[in-house]
């Protein structure tokens, strides 16, 4: 079996952070989101992976060179992001007449893919697709399943939905999917959906069924869902202190990265300090994850995520914030006083 990730898409929910860095490469707990699914797909055993590029595709192709993962990585340039299925469209020589999964490469799963790889093998179906119980079904595409748990139907943002079932973001396909993307038409947002794809393998007869995810699972479209991300994922981490921790408190699990330098502060966890970062005269509070080579002085923060290289100094009490990277937030203390501003298109500030 293949796997094909997608890393392509404009992350227009994310501005102005996918101005000028790829969705799936914004940190979590300080790993890129993309790696939480490189891992659990060779986690399912699989070795040839085709990750799907769009904007931004050299940082992706970097940033997944930087490790040595234990399996083959084809990278596979889709351009405009056209749609999920016009993926597999582009994917074709790649996937062959295997067997594959397609995991959002924007997605989160606590558990994993292995119990529903191994479903996909025993049911033997033409698709097995994950879902996931949700409180508003309204958001998301949602399956109306049969008496036996098979997909009926799927429906896109359903006013009256069939099921609380939502569309986890990965598929398990045979090679006919192929064969289902040739056959639709874009839809109103000039895309090529899965959803219409997976709805002409069922109405062309062919057997679709469902894996219902157990753990959390999180789609990582929208600032406030990175920050759950880094919740959920800092909720298991195990502390660890790697670097230097002076007359300071260290509260909770806390990890601290090499090179990283902690004094007169207070760290209460679950949160992780990058490699290299220096706090100083600081209150670090839970679910805050602080990029490497950070440098952050007589400051408040909680509940955030801070990317690589920014400077945090003085700057009062920060919280449920997204940081990007090479960011830098100081006191103002000349004259004239107040909020000195600048900020890049689509941010969004609450003083
Ligand atoms: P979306 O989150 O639906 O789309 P997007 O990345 O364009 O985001 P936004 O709506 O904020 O503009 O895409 C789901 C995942 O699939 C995400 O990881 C991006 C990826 N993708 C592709 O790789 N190619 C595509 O053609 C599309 C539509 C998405």
């Amino acid at each position: 079996m293949k796997a094909l990730i997608l890393s392509g898409g404009h992350g227009t929910r994310l501005r102005p952070l996918t101005y000028s860095q790829q969705k799936q490469l914004i940190p979590v707990a300080n790993k890129p989101v993309l790696f939480y699914a490189i891992e659990d797909v060779i986690e399912a055993g699989i070795r040839d992976i085709g990750i799907i590029l769009g904007p931004n595709k050299e940082q992706v192709i970097e940033m997944v060179g930087s490790v040595e993962w234990d399996a083959d990585i084809e990278f596979i340039y889709q351009g405009d992001p056209l749609g999920l299925a016009h993926a597999i469209l582009v994917a074709e020589d790649f996937l062959g007449d295997e067997s594959f999964v397609m995991y959002l490469g924007d997605n989160i799963l606590r558990d994993g893919i292995v119990q529903h790889a191994d479903k996909f093998g025993e049911l033997n179906p033409d698709s097995l697709i994950l879902l996931c119980e949700v409180e508003e079904p309204q958001r998301f595409g949602v399956a109306d399943l049969d008496e036996e748990g098979r997909v009926k139907r799927l429906i896109e943002k359903p006013k009256i939905p069939p099921s609380n079932y939502a569309l986890a973001g990965i598929y398990f396909f045979k090679p006919v999917i192929i064969e289902a993307a040739k056959n639709i038409k874009p839809s109103w947002r000039n895309e090529l959906e899965i959803t219409d794809a997976i709805q002409w393998l069922i109405d062309n007869g062919y057997r679709v069924e469902a894996s219902i995810v157990e753990g959390w699972w999180k789609d990582t479209g929208k600032p406030e869902d990175i920050l759950e991300a880094n919740r959920l994922i800092l909720d298991d981490i195990q502390p660890r202190n790697d670097g230097t921790v002076e007359n300071s408190k260290i509260v909770g699990r806390v990890v601290v990265e090499p090179g990283a330098v902690v004094k007169n502060s207070m760290i209460k966890g679950p949160c992780i300090i990058g490699r290299d970062c220096v706090i100083s005269n600081t209150y670090i509070g839970p679910y805050t994850s602080i990029g490497n080579s950070c440098e952050i002085v007589g400051t408040e923060i909680e509940d955030s995520v801070v990317m690589d290289g920014s400077k945090i100094v003085n700057a009062g009490r920060i919280v449920e914030s997204l940081i990007g990277r090479g960011v830098r937030i100081r006191e103002n203390d000349s004259k004239p006083k107040g909020h000195k501003l600048v900020i890049g298109d689509n941010s969004e500030i609450i003083i």
